[in-house]
C-alpha cells in the first residue's frame, strides 16, 4: 500500500526495473512482459521511460504483448491502445518493434488472431511479468463479468458499464465507444510467471476489497488473481477503503 498514486508508479517501475535486470535478458533469451492500458499504468510508464532515459533499464531484450485492443477502431485512431501505447511508452524507449505484440482489432478472422496471440506466447517461453490495472467492476483486462476464469484471448462484448466509464476518452458519447474488444482471458493472465496489477482511487475501493477478501468468482475476474502462486497488487490509501 503506497500513500498515492505517485509512489504506485514509481514503486511499480522500479520492480519492474528489478525484474528485467536480474532475469538479465538476451535476444535469444527474452523478458516478456505483459502489458496493460488505461490511466492506472500511465504513471509507471513514465517512470519507466525516465529511467530508460537514465539509464537504469534497457528494453532492447524485452518482448511485449498488450492485454488487449479495440475492434473494428482504425489502429491509428487517438484512442486505440496501439496508439496508446506507442504515445505514452513504445516511441520513448529503446524497444525494438517487432518485439511489440498487441492484438490487431481489424484482423480479417478475429478468432485466428486471438488463436495466433496465444501461440505467440507460448512461442517465447510465455509471459514473465504480466502488468494489469483493474476495472471498477473489478475486470481484468477486458474479461467482464462473468466471464470464465479459465478463458483464453477471444473477442468479447463490452458491458454497459465499461462503455459508459470508457467514453470520457470518446468525446463523452458512449455511441463512439466500440461495442467489442479482443482481450487475453483469464487463464492467459494467470499462466504468466508473475503478475503485478496496479489499483488506486476509492472508485476501484470495492473491486480490490473483492480482490483481497472476496471469494473466488467470475463475476469480479480479478479474484481469480488469488490463486495464482506469485500475485502482487500495489495500490493507494484511497483503494484500502473497503478493507
Ligand atoms: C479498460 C481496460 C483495462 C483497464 C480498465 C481500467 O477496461 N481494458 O485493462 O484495467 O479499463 O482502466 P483505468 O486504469 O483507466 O481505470
Amino acid at each position: 500500500i503506497q500513500p498515492d498514486f505517485e509512489n504506485l508508479s514509481q514503486w511499480a517501475a522500479n520492480y519492474v526495473v528489478a525484474r528485467i535486470n536480474a532475469a538479465e535478458p538476451t535476444a535469444n533469451q527474452p523478458f516478456v512482459l505483459g502489458l496493460p492500458t488505461g490511466s492506472s499504468p500511465l504513471g509507471m510508464y513514465k517512470c519507466l521511460v525516465d529511467l530508460c532515459k537514465q539509464g537504469k533499464v534497457s528494453f532492447r531484450n524485452v518482448v511485449t504483448f498488450n492485454m488487449d485492443e479495440y475492434v473494428n477502431i482504425p489502429e491509428n485512431h487517438p484512442e486505440s491502445y496501439h496508439s496508446f501505447m506507442w504515445n505514452n511508452f513504445f516511441s520513448h524507449i529503446d524497444i525494438k518493434k517487432e518485439n511489440v505484440n498487441i492484438l490487431n482489432g481489424n484482423a480479417p478472422d478475429l478468432e485466428k488472431e486471438c488463436e495466433n496471440y496465444e501461440t505467440k506466447i507460448k512461442a517465447v517461453g510465455g509471459i514473465d511479468l504480466f502488468l494489469g490495472g483493474i476495472g471498477p467492476d473489478g475486470h481484468i483486462a477486458f474479461n467482464e463479468p462473468g466471464s470464465s476464469l479459465s478463458s483464453r484471448t477471444r473477442v468479447k462484448t463490452l458491458t454497459r458499464d465499461t462503455i459508459i466509464a470508457n467514453s470520457r476518452f470518446f468525446d463523452n458519447d458512449v455511441n463512439k465507444v466500440p461495442k467489442t474488444a479482443l482481450t487475453v482471458g483469464v487463464g492467459t493472465v494467470m499462466d504468466a510467471k508473475e503478475v503485478l496489477i496496479m489499483v488506486n482511487g476509492h472508485n476501484k475501493a470495492r473491486a480490490l476489497a473483492q480482490v483481497v477478501e472476496g471469494s473466488v468468482n467470475h463475476m469480479w475476474t480479478i479474484t481469480a488473481l488469488q490463486l495464482h502462486p506469485k500475485a502482487i497488487i500495489v495500490c493507494d490509501e484511497a483503494a484500502t477503503e473497503e478493507i
